[in-house]
C-alpha cells in the first residue's frame, strides 16, 4: 500500500515512534521498515518532526484478525461484548463472563498494544470506581490514556475514567468562550478540564473531585500536560468548595447518579451548565420542567438547549446530556 512516509534517523526512531502513537498518527495496517541508517513509519498525515523528513513510499500490508475472527476459528459465538480501550489496558463487559478468558487472550492477540484485560463487574458508589477483576496480560492497573493529543494518566482500578465520552468533552470545549471562568464539579482525573484547557482559552479552571486517588492522578495529568497555570485542583466535597469559588460562566456537571441533588447549588453559582443524568427514557420531559422549577425557586429563570443521549446505561435508562441556561 502506498502512503505517506516519515523517514526517521535510527536513533530517534522509539521516540518518534512513541509520539506518533500517542497522537495516532500511525497507519497500523502497513509495515515499519527498517535499513542501516532510518526506520521508515507510515504515517496518516503529514507530519513535521526535527531531523526527519516526508517521502512517499509502498509498504507491505499486514494481515491483521480481529479477535471476533480469533473466537470464531475456536467455535465461540459472542454475540454481545463491549470494550473499553484505556492507554494499554482493555475493559470488557460480557453476558456470558464464562468466556472471559478466551475472550481476552483473543483481544491481546488482535490488539498488540493492549498489555492487560479486565472484566468489569459494574461500577460501585461514590467515587464511580469500576469493579474490576483482572483476567489476562500483565498486573498492570496504571495506563497512560491519549485523548486528542492530552495525556491522561490513571489507576483503572482506583478513579473513574470513561474514553467513550471524548467526544462528549470536545463538545463541551468548543462552547467554553475565550476568558471563561470554568468549575469542573466532578472532575475524576480531569479529563474535561485538561480537554478544555488545550483546545479553548479559559482564564481559569476549578477541577473539583472527593476522591483523594482521582485527585491524585489530576494533579499529575495537569502537570504532564503542562497546565498549572490555568486548571487548579482542588479536593473536597462540591457542596462545600462550590459556594466559595468565584461565578463561572461554565459549570460542568457529570456525576449522572446524582447532579440533580447538586443543581441548586449550580444555579446560584453558573451561567451554563453542562448537565447530565442516567434517566428513563419518557421521564426526560418531567426532569426538564422539574429544572425550571427549580430555577423559578431560586429566583431565576431557565433555557434548557441541546438535550441529547450521550449513551445508553440499561435496556431503560440512558446517559442524558443538556445545556442549562440560567438566568440571573
Ligand atoms: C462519573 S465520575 C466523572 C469523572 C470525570 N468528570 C470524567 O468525565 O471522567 C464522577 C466523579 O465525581 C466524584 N464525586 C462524587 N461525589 C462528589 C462530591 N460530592 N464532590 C466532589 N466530587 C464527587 C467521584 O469521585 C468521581 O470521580
Amino acid at each position: 500500500m502506498k502512503c505517506v512516509c516519515l523517514v526517521v534517523p535510527k536513533e530517534k526512531a522509539e521516540k518518534v515512534r512513541q509520539k506518533l502513537i500517542e497522537e495516532d498518527l500511525l497507519i497500523r495496517k502497513a509495515k515499519i521498515e527498517r535499513d542501516e541508517k532510518y526506520v521508515y513509519f507510515p504515517v496518516k498525515e503529514k507530519v513535521e518532526i526535527r531531523g526527519c523528513y516526508l517521502i512517499e513510499k509502498d509498504f507491505e500490508e499486514i494481515e491483521r484478525k480481529s479477535y471476533v475472527d480469533i473466537l470464531k476459528e475456536k467455535g465461540i459465538d459472542i454475540d454481545s461484548i463491549s470494550i473499553d480501550f484505556i492507554g494499554d489496558i482493555a475493559i470488557i463487559r460480557l453476558i456470558n463472563d464464562s468466556y472471559a478468558r478466551e475472550v481476552a487472550e483473543a483481544l491481546m492477540e488482535a490488539n498488540k498494544h493492549v498489555k492487560a484485560v479486565y472484566l468489569d463487574r459494574g461500577v460501585k458508589e461514590d467515587y464511580r470506581v469500576r469493579d474490576l477483576q483482572h483476567i489476562a496480560g500483565e498486573e498492570k492497573k496504571e495506563t497512560l490514556h491519549v485523548e486528542y493529543g492530552v495525556k491522561i494518566k490513571l489507576d483503572v482500578t482506583k478513579v473513574y475514567f470513561s474514553p467513550r465520552l471524548a467526544a462528549e468533552r470536545m463538545r463541551v470545549a468548543k462552547q467554553i468562550e475565550e476568558g471563561s471562568i470554568v468549575v469542573d464539579m466532578f472532575a475524576g482525573v480531569a479529563p474535561f478540564s485538561l480537554i478544555i484547557a488545550k483546545y479553548a482559552m479559559p482564564k481559569r479552571i476549578y477541577a473539583i473531585d472527593k476522591n483523594p486517588y482521582a485527585i491524585k492522578y489530576a494533579r499529575e495529568n495537569v502537570r504532564i500536560n503542562e497546565m498549572e497555570n490555568i486548571i487548579e485542583v482542588i479536593e473536597g466535597d462540591a457542596k462545600e468548595i462550590v459556594p466559595k469559588l468565584p461565578e463561572a460562566n461554565h459549570i460542568i456537571m457529570n456525576l449522572p447518579h446524582k447532579s440533580f441533588e447538586f443543581l441548586p447549588l449550580a444555579i446560584r453559582k453558573g451561567k451554563i451548565l453542562h448537565y447530565y443524568e442516567i434517566l428513563e427514557r419518557d421521564s426526560i420531559e418531567k426532569r426538564m420542567e422539574e429544572i425550571k422549577a427549580l430555577g423559578r425557586k431560586e429566583g431565576y429563570s431557565i433555557d434548557i438547549k441541546n438535550v441529547r443521549v450521550v449513551g445508553s446505561y440499561s435496556p431503560a435508562k440512558q446517559r442524558v446530556g443538556m445545556e442549562i441556561y440560567v438566568r440571573k
